[in-house]
C-alpha cells in the first residue's frame, strides 16, 4: 500500500538544500545531564541521512513549556552537547537572534539545532507569522517528531503547508508500527491499559473496546472497574464517581465481543511505600484499611496465557505501582512474557505513552518489544483514535 505522505525517498537531490527537520528533543535532564536519551537516539537516522546526502540540516524542536518567553533553563543550548555525543557529529547551536545570518554560514552536511521554538508566543498558536519566520530559514521541511504530532503548532503543523513536506524515518517507523498494532492488526489483539486513573484514559478505553479482542486493565484504574463490579477495594485509589462509566465501558466491550480482564488476585498493603508488609489476596478479601498496589501472580499467569493466544499487543501504562518494590512484579512479569512471545515471533508488541517506556526499561525488555514509541501524549491521542494534526498535515 502506498503511503499517504512523502518520505525522505521522495526528496530528490538535496545537496546544499536547507532542510528544516522537526525533531522532539524534549528530554528529561538533571544537573545538566540527559537522564533518558531515547528521543535523541530516535533522531539519528533521519538527521544523519540528510547530512550525508549533502543537506544543511536545521533541527527545530521545543524544550519544556516556556510559554512564549525566552528562558535560559529551557534553552536548547543545554541539549546541544549531549545531542552531539549521541549523533557522533558536530552540532551547531543557533540562537533566534541573527539566525538567518548564521544559517547562511553553514555548509552542506552541517547540522545545527535552532533555539527552542516555544520561545515564540505564536509557535503554539500556529501563528502564520511564526510559520513564515521558520520557513524563511529553509527550503524543505521534514517532520520526524511523532511525539509532538498531537500539537497543531507552527513547527509541527503550519510548516507542512508552507514548505515541501516529508515524513522523517522515525516518524515513518512510528506510523508503520501503529498501523500494525491498531490500524490493520493481526487478530486476536490484546491491549494492556494501566496507570493510576481511569479519568485520563476514558477515551482510550472507549476506542479500544471496539477494536481489540482482549482488554487487560491494570494499575489503579482497575480498582474503579472492580468497584463497578461490586468489589470492596478498601483504601485503594479508586474513582468512585466513575464506576458508572466503567460499567458502560464493560457493557460496550461485551457488545463488541471484547473480553475485559480484571485482576482476580491482588497484592495489598496498608502503606504506600517501598517494601511494606504485603498480602496477596483474592479481590474479595481486601480489608478496609488496605490498598491494592499490584496485580497478583495468579492473574498475571492467566494474562500471560491470554497473550500466548494473541498475535498483536498494544501496551500503555503499568499494571501496578511499579516505581516501588515489590509492586513492580506484575508489570515486569507480564512485560517479560510479552517480550518472550515477541522473540518467538508469535506476537507483534507495540508500547508507548508516559510511564510505559520507563516500566519496560525497568523490566529490561524495552528493546525486545517489536516497537516502543517515543511518544507520551501523542501515543494516547492515537490510542483514542484521534487524528494527529502533525501527521494529517503531512498527508497534504
Ligand atoms: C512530550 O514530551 O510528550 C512531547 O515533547 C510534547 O510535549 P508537550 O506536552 O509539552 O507538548
Amino acid at each position: 500500500m502506498s503511503k499517504p505522505y512523502k518520505t525522505l525517498d521522495d526528496m530528490g537531490d538535496i545537496q546544499g538544500k536547507r532542510v528544516l527537520v522537526r525533531e522532539d528533543l524534549n528530554v528529561p535532564m538533571q544537573d545538566g545531564a540527559v537522564t533518558d536519551d531515547t528521543r535523541l537516539r530516535a533522531t539519528v537516522t533521519t538527521v544523519a541521512e540528510l547530512a550525508d546526502r549533502g543537506a544543511i540540516v536545521l533541527v527545530l524542536a521545543h524544550f519544556g513549556r516556556p510559554k512564549g518567553q525566552p528562558n535560559p533553563d529551557m534553552s536548547l543550548a543545554l541539549v546541544t552537547k549531549p545531542y552531539e555525543a549521541v549523533l557522533g557529529r558536530p552540532v551547531r547551536f543557533i540562537d533566534w537572534e541573527g539566525a538567518d545570518a548564521t544559517v547562511g554560514t553553514l555548509q552542506p552536511g552541517d547540522i545545527a539545532v535552532l533555539e527552542n521554538t516555544r520561545f515564540f508566543g505564536g509557535e503554539e498558536k500556529n501563528d502564520p507569522a511564526v510559520v513564515d519566520r521558520f520557513a524563511a530559514l529553509g527550503d524543505m521541511y521534514v517532520n520526524d517528531a511523532f511525539s509532538a504530532a498531537h500539537r497543531a503548532h507552527a513547527s509541527t503543523e503550519g510548516l507542512a503547508h508552507r514548505l515541501p513536506a516529508f515524513a522523517g524515518r522515525a516518524m515513518e517507523a512510528e506510523l508503520a508500527a501503529l498501523e500494525k498494532a491498531l490500524g490493520n492488526p493481526e487478530h486476536p489483539v490484546a491491549a494492556v491499559v494501566g496507570g493510576a486513573k481511569v479519568s485520563t484514559k476514558l477515551d482510550v478505553l472507549k476506542h479500544l473496546v471496539a477494536r481489540v479482542d482482549h482488554l487487560i486493565i491494570g494499575g489503579g484504574m482497575a480498582n474503579t472497574f472492580l468497584a463497578a463490579r461490586g468489589v470492596d477495594v478498601g483504601k485503594s485509589l479508586c474513582e468512585h464517581d466513575l464506576t458508572g462509566t466503567a460499567e458502560a465501558i464493560m457493557d460496550a466491550a461485551d457488545k463488541a465481543g471484547c473480553t475485559v480482564h480484571l485482576p482476580y488476585d491482588v497484592v495489598v498493603a496498608k502503606e504506600f511505600r517501598a517494601d511494606p508488609p504485603t498480602r496477596t489476596v483474592n479481590v474479595h478479601e481486601v480489608a478496609a484499611d488496605e490498598m491494592i498496589l499490584d496485580v497478583g501472580p495468579a492473574a498475571v499467569e492467566a494474562l500471560g496465557d491470554v497473550l500466548k493466544n494473541c498475535r498483536t499487543l498494544v501496551w500503555n501504562g503499568p499494571m501496578g505501582a511499579f516505581e516501588m518494590t515489590p509492586f513492580d512484579a506484575a508489570t515486569v512479569a507480564l512485560a517479560r512474557t510479552a517480550a518472550a512471545l515477541t522473540g518467538d515471533g508469535s506476537l507483534v508488541s507495540v508500547a508507548g505513552g508516559g510511564d510505559t517506556v520507563a516500566a519496560l526499561n525497568h523490566a529490561g525488555v524495552a528493546s525486545d518489544f517489536t516497537f516502543v514509541s517515543t511518544a507520551g501524549g501523542a501515543f494516547l491521542e492515537w490510542m483514542e483514535g484521534r487524528e494527529l494534526p502533525g501527521v494529517a498535515a503531512l498527508a497534504g
